[in-house]
């Protein structure tokens, strides 16, 4: 029988004004109101001044950002709350301000997801943020670093590289995970591969990171271009999310063309589970990704398994990272 409990519509009206709460957060980082912060509490008057904006606005915008979580208010003013301080002020090791502006980037393609769903393609171009325009593509490799550094120290754990000695990091983006990696096992030595504009950047990450020894980098199309060969493992991560079926098989081609006998391949990204309504975060990832690729979603761990399977990989398998990570990684080992 059907459950006639009364649907709650709140659920619906927190879902359709979600976005407001985005766009605080989005403004209060674009116009650096954290980093304003970053010394200590501060009244309006005088963070009103430091950001150049209007008295009366930037109260309410405080106050929101107290209820969210994001500011404490007590008698000195307004200061950051320990999330804020720890994440969103610039220079600390879990900085996510990059990662937070490149959502930003994206918002108003959101705003356009009708003109997607109709036309059938994105609204975004890709080469936008990855070489035509140098500040979006700053944002999304930066980006990408802030979100790496977190989950790619999770990877490195959960993947055992013991023993291996060459890593090619196809779609490599900053080079974040060719360091964590090549940090965490040594003698192990890594390749990324990734567009020309994007290789550029990461070369200054790699070199802050103090790794410019141990990582190589190529610039490449990772559809077209042949991968270095002789490896003992191949990382493709982030990469799925944007190419069809058809690509993704090739890659998996291609990654096993250039493995060792006994090497591995890792797939790390964002999946969904076999009905490809769940987790709630992947299927709203492949929205996000229709809107910014070509060939953008999200595709279904099992599926991927079986590609690898089919390609001739033994011991295929797909692990969730712990949560609340949403990412999962996919392994397998040419026979
Ligand atoms: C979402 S990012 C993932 C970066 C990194 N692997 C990570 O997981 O954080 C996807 C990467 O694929 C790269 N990419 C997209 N198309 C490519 C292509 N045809 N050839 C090489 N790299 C490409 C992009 O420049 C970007 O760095």
């Amino acid at each position: 029988m059907r459950n006639e409990q009364v649907p709650d519509a709140a659920t619906l009206m927190q879902i359709s004004t979600a976005y407001w709460e985005s766009q605080t957060l989005l403004t209060a980082n674009r116009i650096g109101l954290f980093a304003v912060l970053a010394d200590g509490p501060l009244g309006t008057e005088r963070i009103a001044r430091a950001l150049g904006t209007a008295l009366r606005p930037t109260r309410l915008l405080l106050h929101a950002c107290v209820a969210l979580g994001l500011l404490e208010q007590s008698d000195e003013g307004f200061r950051n709350s320990r999330l804020s301080s720890d994440c969103l002020v610039p220079g600390g090791d879990r900085f996510l301000g990059d990662a937070i502006r490149y959502a930003d980037d994206l918002y108003t393609s959101w705003g356009r997801l009708e003109e997607s769903l109709r036309e059938g393609k994105p609204v975004l171009a890709t080469e936008l943020y990855t070489g035509e325009s140098a500040e979006r593509t700053r944002h999304f490799v930066y980006g990408m670093h802030n979100r790496a550094l977190a989950v790619g120290q999770v990877l490195t754990h959960l993947v055992d590289l013991t023993g291996r000695r060459r890593m090619l990091d196809i779609g490599g983006g900053p080079g974040t995970y060719s360091v964590l990696f090549v940090r965490r096992y040594p003698g192990l030595r890594a390749t990324l591969m990734d567009l020309p504009a994007v290789v550029e950047i990461a070369g200054e990450i790699i070199a802050a990171m103090g790794a410019a020894d141990a990582v190589t980098r190529v610039a490449g199309d990772y559809l077209t271009d042949r991968f270095p060969a002789e490896q003992d493992v191949v990382l493709i991560s982030g990469v799925f999310h944007r190419e069809t079926e058809e690509n993704c098989r090739k890659l998996i081609d291609a990654a096993r063309a250039c493995l060792c006998p006994g090497g591995m391949l890792v797939i790390s990204d964002v999946f969904t589970d076999g009905s490809g309504v769940s987790p709630r975060f992947a299927t709203l990832f492949g929205l996000n990704m229709l809107l910014s690729a070509a060939d953008g979603g999200v595709h279904a761990d099992m599926d991927v398994v079986k590609w690898l399977t089919d390609a001739g990989f033994i011991g295929a398998q797909s692990r969730c990272f712990p949560p609340p990570m949403p990412h999962r990684v996919i392994q397998g080992v040419k026979s």
